[in-house]
């Protein structure tokens, strides 16, 4: 079939770039692989997720959240925010269709979309003048080549696998990474009465959500090097009060928080409850990376041996759009994020854009959404006259 604007996900990003597209009366179609929405929300998450940063930080376009809405909203909260959004902007993805090539034919300026139906293995064609990659930053599970890793006899299962820490319970399991989703499934484990051992490889600053969102807020006002003084005044007065978090294994990078995450794109980890844990060793800290496995025996690259029952990889995520966009270089790099620097990020050449690529969670979607749906309009009007 033919349209203006092909987008490709139907996530947070996808679905707010249709409803910009929308307001300005651009026919577009999303083509969705899963066969629902937001399926990293619905589908891909943990149990106890709670969004990390404050409801404002969290809103796609048109549809401000409500006062009654908590400042961190429950998982189920916000899938309900996106159930409404869908309805009253009346969204309607192509479901069970997955992009395997987009290609742009030089000789019509004409883009080329074929998604195959996951049920049939059938493949339908797309025409359009515009194409926007919504496949989002988590497209893929990235989990680290291991040595011996087939010789593992227990589960392993990556975050975005992980439910809860309900059939864990008792075993030896060793959650691999120290970010938000490793600290937090760590904190479930050991909530569920697994022997939880988190391996912390990369420096980290932890931070409350409070301290996060304060520091959020300053930054509207105030230059990165301030803000990180502050919140880190605030952060060290409360995580020295029990002694240096290092003793713990939980180090620091040098840079502040938010420079951390603007030069790295490394966010801070937002503390749950596992910082206390670590405290009181309950969870253990391994630092480093895994040398090998043997059998159920992991030995750390500090020498350390020990056993395991299971392992959760929070090693995050790639990128998948070099899999499906064949000349994905018009606006990404070959780790599949956008090749232009912010603030046009978003824009590619030959009409090809990306929505939700700028490491900045759901605000950062939502923004991406307008200024892309802004630009096709302006091509599209100068096109005419
Ligand atoms: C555990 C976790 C917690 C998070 N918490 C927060 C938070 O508190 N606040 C925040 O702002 N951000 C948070 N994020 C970041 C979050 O991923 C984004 O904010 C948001 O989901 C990004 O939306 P998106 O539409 O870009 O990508 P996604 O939500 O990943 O949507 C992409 C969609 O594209 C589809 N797709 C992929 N490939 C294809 C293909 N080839 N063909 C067709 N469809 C395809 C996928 O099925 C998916 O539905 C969190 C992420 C994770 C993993
Ligand atoms: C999509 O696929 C799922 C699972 O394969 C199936 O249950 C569902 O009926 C399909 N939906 C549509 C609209 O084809
Ligand atoms: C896939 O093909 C089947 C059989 O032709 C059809 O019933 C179904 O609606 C198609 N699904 C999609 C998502 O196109
Ligand atoms: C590209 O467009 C031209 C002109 O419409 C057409 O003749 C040609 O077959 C197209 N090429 C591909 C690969 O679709
Ligand atoms: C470009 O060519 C394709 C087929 O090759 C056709 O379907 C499409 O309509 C053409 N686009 C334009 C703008 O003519
Ligand atoms: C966890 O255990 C329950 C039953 O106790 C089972 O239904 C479920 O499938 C299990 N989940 C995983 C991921 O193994």
């Amino acid at each position: 079939m033919e349209t203006v604007v092909v987008i490709v996900g139907a996530g947070p990003a996808g679905l707010a770039t249709s409803v910009c597209l929308n307001k300005h009366s651009i026919p577009n179609v999303i083509l969705e692989k899963e066969d629902i929405y937001a399926s990293l929300w619905k589908k891909r998450s943990y149990d106890r997720l709670k969004l990390h940063l404050a409801k404002s930080f969290c809103q796609l376009p048109f549809m401000p959240h409500g006062p009654e809405v908590p400042t961190f909203m429950p998982k189920n909260l916000f899938i309900d925010y996106l159930d409404a959004y869908v309805t009253r902007f009346q969204i309607n993805p192509r479901y069970n269709r997955t992009v395997k090539l987009s290609t742009f034919n030089m000789s019509n300026n004409t883009w080329r979309v074929e998604a195959e139906n996951t049920t049939t293995g059938e493949t339908e064609v797309y025409w359009s003048k515009f194409v926007v990659v919504a496949t989002g930053e988590n497209g893929d599970q990235y989990i680290p080549a291991v040595e011996g890793i087939t010789t593992f006899p227990g589960e392993i299962v990556h975050s975005s696998v992980y439910k809860s820490g309900h059939n864990f319970s008792g075993k030896n399991v060793l959650v691999v990474g120290g970010g938000n989703s490793g600290m937090e499934i760590s904190y479930d484990l050991n909530n569920h009465d697994a022997n939880t051992a988190v391996l912390i490889r990369t420096p980290r600053h932890v931070l409350t959500k409070e301290e996060a969102y304060l520091g959020m807020w300053l930054l509207k006002y105030l230059p990165v090097k301030v803000v990180d003084i502050l919140v880190m005044m605030m952060a060290k007065t409360r995580l020295f009060m029990y002694g240096d978090p290092s003793k713990y294994g939980l180090l620091r990078p040098k840079q502040g928080p938010f420079a951390t995450k603007f030069l790295t794109g490394r966010t801070p980890v937002i503390d749950v409850g596992a910082v206390q844990e670590i405290r009181e060793g309950k969870i253990q800290v391994i630092n480093g990376g895994i040398g090998s496995i043997e059998g159920k025996t992991l030995t750390f690259e500090n020498g350390l041996k020990q056993d395991f029952d299971a392992i959760v990889f929070a090693t995050g995520y790639k990128s998948s759009v070099c899999n499906w966009l064949k000349n994905y270089e018009y606006v990404m790099k070959d780790d599949g994020f956008p090749k232009n620097p912010m603030p046009k990020h978003w824009k590619g050449e030959n009409n090809v854009y990306c929505a939700g690529f700028s490491k900045k969670g759901i605000a950062g979607a939502a923004q991406d959404a307008m200024s892309v749906a802004q630009d096709i309009k302006s091509i599209l009007e100068t096109d005419r006259y």
